[in-house]
């Protein structure tokens, strides 16, 4: 297939561009480098375009005709979208219809969008189905269920088909260390706990020991990168075949608590670190698991590294050994 990737030199971005190359697709990443890196695409042209630039858009669309096209550029930090919301409506929900414009006036018929859990809000239920009520707590969510309910209508209007990926926590590093997270500033767990074992950083901060979870901290899906790579690949297999258009959970259905992470973090890299326990983040919902039947029913998608210390092993390599 030929697949247009915007954010293909982000995190998930670029380890779907690497499965999707190494299975033999033909891959043009569209990244703006932002936020993204130029030596994290493995695969394929990179294109600097900003999707704000329509034009632009159709001119690539119309040149590289792609069969389907994956969208994962957005600005993904949730404190970030309390503080500025209207760059993140601009970046994430303006600029997905810029997009979605030229690709259905390019008569592309299949998209994949890289959707959130934060689409849920708090959870009434876990693990969480995809039909949970909706209800972000904060602009980020709001801003790509907007572009989920865009996908609804395009898809009634123009035919357009979709697979929105509904991404709880993505973590880990490709097996082979060639790229990984690396985000400026940092706010997640994993590399922010790897920073403080490595030494780059005094300490590691939990936030909040006094939720309603066995240990007090918060409980968090984490899926591998390369599972959640994969479960792209599938997505885009499936609407070849004529698969309907859905919204689909992507996460192991198995919850870690901070803490947890935190152990099996100083385990994986032997090193003993500071940590802290410091008040709640506003904002985190105690417990995000995903309910994942429906994404193992329709992409007869099986995660293959479904194992925190794994998780944290790959993402350890990389924090030792990063290229950007
Ligand atoms: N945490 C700490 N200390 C830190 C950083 C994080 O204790 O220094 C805790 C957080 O409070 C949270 C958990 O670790 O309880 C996970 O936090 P992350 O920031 O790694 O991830 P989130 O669960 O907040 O966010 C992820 C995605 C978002 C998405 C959200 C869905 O990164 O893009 O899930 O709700 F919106």
């Amino acid at each position: 297939m030929r697949i247009l990737v915007t954010g293909g030199a982000g995190y998930i971005g670029s380890h779907t561009v690497e499965l999707l190359g190494r299975k033999g697709h033909i891959v043009l990443t569209v990244d703006n480098l932002s936020r993204g890196h130029r030596e994290a695409v493995l695969f394929g042209e990179l294109a600097e375009v900003d999707l704000s630039e329509k034009e632009k858009l159709k001119e690539l669309i119309n040149s590289f005709r792609p069969d389907a096209v994956i969208h994962f550029a957005a600005f993904i930090e949730v404190g970030e979208s309390v503080k500025d919301p209207k760059s993140f409506y601009r970046n994430n929900t303006c600029n997905a219809l810029n997009l979605l414009e030229a690709v259905v006036e390019s008569g592309v018929k299949n998209f994949i969008f890289s959707s959130t859990a934060a689409v849920y809000g708090n959870p009434q239920k876990v693990p969480i189905p995809e039909e949970h009520p909706k209800n972000p707590i904060n602009p980020y969510g709001a801003s790509k269920l907007a572009v989920e309910r865009m996908l609804q209508d395009f898809h009634t209007a123009y035919g357009l088909n979709y697979v929105a990926l509904r991404y709880f926590n993505a973590a880990g590093a490709d097996p082979k260390g060639r790229i990984g997270e690396s985000h400026n500033p940092e706010t997640h767990l994993i590399p922010l706990i790897l920073k403080a074992a490595k030494g780059e950083r005094d300490s590691f901060k939990i936030f909040g020991t006094d939720y309603p979870t066995p240990d007090g901290t918060c409980i968090r899906d984490f899926i591998h990168v390369c599972d959640l790579a994969e479960a792209h690949l599938k997505a885009l297999e499936y609407l070849a075949e004529g698969g309907e258009s859905c919204a689909l959970n992507c996460g192991y259905g198995t919850g870690h608590s901070v803490k947890e992470v935190v152990e099996t973090a100083k385990r994986v890299t032997g090193r003993e670190f500071k940590v802290e326990e410091a008040p709640r983040r506003p904002g985190d919902p105690p417990i995000l698991v995903a309910d994942t039947r429906r994404i193992e029913e329709k992409l007869n998608w099986k995660p293959k590294f479904n194992d925190l210390e794994y998780i944290i092993q790959t993402a350890w390599n990389w924090e030792l050994n990063r290229r950007f």
